[in-house]
C-alpha cells in the first residue's frame, strides 16, 4: 500500500505513519529521519550550515526516490513550500492525507523541545503566521483531511482506513 502524510508540524505525522503502516504491515519512512541519515546531519545543522532551500531540495531528491517503493511516507511540514514537491506529489497518484488541527494546538506539541529550526527561529506568533500561509496549500493538495484533535492514534487509524 502506498499512502502520504501532509500536516504542519505537530500534527503527528510520524506517529501515525507508524500506526497506519503497521496496521497494513507495510513499510513506513519519516522524510526528515530519512535526510537526517542520508546527510548525517540534523535537521537544525541542515538548516544553519546549508540553508533551508538546500533542504526543501533534499527533501524533493527524497521524496522522488521514497515515491518509488511501497509504504507510508510521513513528510516534513514545509513540503508544500515547494511548488515542484507539490507537483511530484499530486502527480504521483498516491492518496494524500492532511493531519490537520488548530494553530495552538500544533504549538502545544512542537514548543516542547528544540529540534525544529523553525520553531526557534519564529517563535509562537511567527510561526502562527507561517501555520496560516500553509494551511490553503494543505488543504489543496490533500485528497483527504483528518483532525487530530480529541482523538487517538487509533482513531485516526480507524478514519484513514475507512477512506481507502
Ligand atoms: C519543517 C518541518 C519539520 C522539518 C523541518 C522543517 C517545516 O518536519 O522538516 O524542521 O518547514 O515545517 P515536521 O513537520 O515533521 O516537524
Amino acid at each position: 500500500m502506498q499512502l502520504i502524510l501532509i500536516g504542519f508540524m505537530g500534527s503527528g505525522k510520524t506517529t501515525i505513519a507508524r500506526k497506519v503502516a503497521h496496521y497494513f504491515k507495510s513499510q513506513w519512512v519519516d522524510l526528515d529521519r530519512y535526510i537526517i541519515e542520508e546527510q548525517q546531519m540534523s535537521i537544525n545543522d541542515i538548516f544553519a550550515l546549508k540553508g533551508q532551500s538546500a533542504f526543501r531540495e533534499m527533501e524533493f531528491n527524497a521524496l522522488q526516490q521514497l515515491i518509488k517503493q511501497d509504504g507510508v511516507i510521513a513528510t516534513g511540514g514545509g513540503i508544500v513550500d515547494n511548488a515542484q514537491t507539490r507537483y511530484l506529489l499530486q502527480q504521483s497518484g498516491i492518496p494524500v492525507f492532511y493531519l490537520n488541527g488548530t494553530y495552538e494546538a500544533h504549538w502545544r506539541r512542537v514548543s516542547r523541545n528544540d529540534r525544529r529550526p523553525l520553531v526557534n527561529a519564529l517563535g509562537h506568533d511567527g510561526l502562527r503566521e507561517l501555520y496560516y500561509e500553509r494551511r490553503p496549500k494543505y488543504f489543496h493538495m490533500a485528497d483527504y483531511t483528518i483532525y487530530f484533535q480529541h482523538k487517538t492514534p487509533n482513531m485516526m487509524l480507524a478514519e484513514i482506513e475507512k477512506q481507502l
